[in-house]
């Protein structure tokens, strides 16, 4: 591949250029791969290597940016404000969805490009399950490169569980941890081959798990491994043998260095498996939806309580669909209100909330549920769990603002065309109490 000069970052190509109008690989139908694969789905966990650095590193905004990364931070600050697109689920399996893949892609793109300072955005944080059905090589041109071709900002993302499941029988060097780290956690910007004639670098990320230390906000991300469901960061004390405890003592590091800077911008934490899914009270998971992680956030309180730093927010995949719930907790003395956002309408697919199976209408809960009942031996003292707000018609994408005062986690929705966009629902959390403020 031509590699760019003196090994700087490049996100988009000169020129714009049309949406393709098909798939330059052909994507066979997923059915006959699953039926194969089985309850290899719900079982087969994977390894993956440390992060480079240590467990407390960060990797910053600037290095992302390479030699523009100084006047990219100063512009911020000198705004008083940064801005930044999430988003999950983004890859169509089949032509059928590509439309919606580009449909989204290109409403971000446009949104990066015609925002006004101080309201344009500086990266997109990808959520997971970039490229389906498991992270190969020939669908990135289709599912990640071409879709962003126009983006002008750094992409940077967590693995998704189809982006790191590993069909049996795959190449050492095929598996799809490694590809996603060619092309997110490389040692230096480079085209890749998955980026075909396109120009885009790879992304240079410390590892699967990562902390992006930005103006306003630190994002300590999760890797949560390749099962369908749950979400895995651990071993669980041997449960998952072949997953390393690695991201504990991480997130541990992360939180502990939060506490002794005395920290005082937005704390995200972000993790492709949701810790909560809408489901309804009978206990019967939504069908053609993901369910909830438990242990999963469990460990994440656990760890959370040992140090006395707790988000301000947790964001996830996954459900394909825009959930946002509510947590009331009593955390170091104080009644906090922390935002748990799902948004896994980034294109590949929408799901209902309440779900319909065998013809049985679905059973779509009101805004403002409570459901506290998804509480699941919860690891510190938690008052209330509502839905607040979910959508689960349209696809859509988070802007998501920080400034020295508050975090404002905004769900822009697509109309049926994909040319327009909506701020469909907004939540402002204030930093130095941790509620839900008025917007
Ligand atoms: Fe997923």
């Amino acid at each position: 591949m031509p590699q760019p000069v003196f090994g700087q970052p490049i996100f988009n190509e000169g020129i714009a250029s049309a949406d393709p109008s098909h798939f330059l690989v052909p994507h066979p139908s997923d059915n006959q791969l699953y039926k194969q694969l089985g309850d290899a789905l719900q079982k087969n966990t994977v390894g993956f290597g440390p992060m480079r650095g240590k467990p407390d590193d960060t990797y910053t905004l600037a290095t992302a940016y390479g030699a523009r990364g100084d006047d990219t931070v100063k512009a911020i600050l000198a705004n008083g404000k940064i801005v930044f697109h999430a988003m999950g689920d983004s890859g169509a399996s089949d032509f059928r969805d590509y439309t919606s893949q580009l449909h989204v892609a290109d409403q971000l793109t446009a949104d990066a490009l015609q925002s006004p300072s101080p309201d344009r955005p500086t990266f997109l944080y990808h959520l997971g399950d970039i490229v389906y059905n498991f992270g190969e090589t020939k669908y990135y041109y289709d599912q990640f490169y071409e879709p962003f071709r126009n983006y002008p900002l750094p992409i940077l993302a967590i693995p998704g569980n189809h982006d790191s499941f590993l069909v049996p029988g795959t190449a050492p060097e095929a598996a799809p941890l490694e590809i996603f780290s060619h092309n997110f956690c490389a040692t230096q910007p480079g085209i890749t081959v998955e980026a075909g004639d396109l120009h885009r670098t790879s992304m240079t990320q410390p590892g699967v798990y990562f902390t992006l230390d930005a103006p306003f906000v630190r994002i300590i991300g999760l890797f949560s491994n390749a099962l369908e469901d749950p979400g895995v960061i651990s071993s669980e004390g041997g449960k998952w043998p072949n997953v390393p405890d690695l991201q504990l003592e991480y997130l541990k590091a992360q939180l502990t260095r939060i506490q002794s800077e005395n920290y005082s911008g937005a704390v995200l934490i972000t993790l492709h498996h949701p810790p909560f899914v809408f489901a309804p009270q009978s206990g019967a998971q939504s069908p053609g939806s993901h369910g909830s992680s438990p242990s999963v956030l469990r460990q994440i309180d656990t760890i959370c309580s040992e140090v006395g730093v707790y988000p301000h927010a947790i964001l996830s995949g996954h459900a394909h669909n825009y959930q946002r719930f509510t947590r009331t907790l009593s955390f170091g003395g104080k009644n906090r209100e922390v935002p748990f956002v799902v948004c896994g309408s980034g294109g590949h697919h929408i799901n209902s909330v309440g779900g319909s199976n065998s013809g049985q209408p679905s059973a779509e809960p009101v805004f403002g549920t409570d459901v506290s009942y998804l509480e699941v031996n919860p690891a510190v003292q938690v008052t209330k769990l509502v839905l607040a707000k979910y959508q689960d018609t349209e696809f859509g994408y988070l802007r998501v603002a920080v400034d020295g005062q508050r975090l404002r986690i905004a769900f822009h929705l697509l109309d049926g065309t994909g040319l327009n966009q909506s701020e469909y629902d907004v939540v402002t959390v204030d930093l130095a109490t941790s509620t839900v403020v008025a917007n």
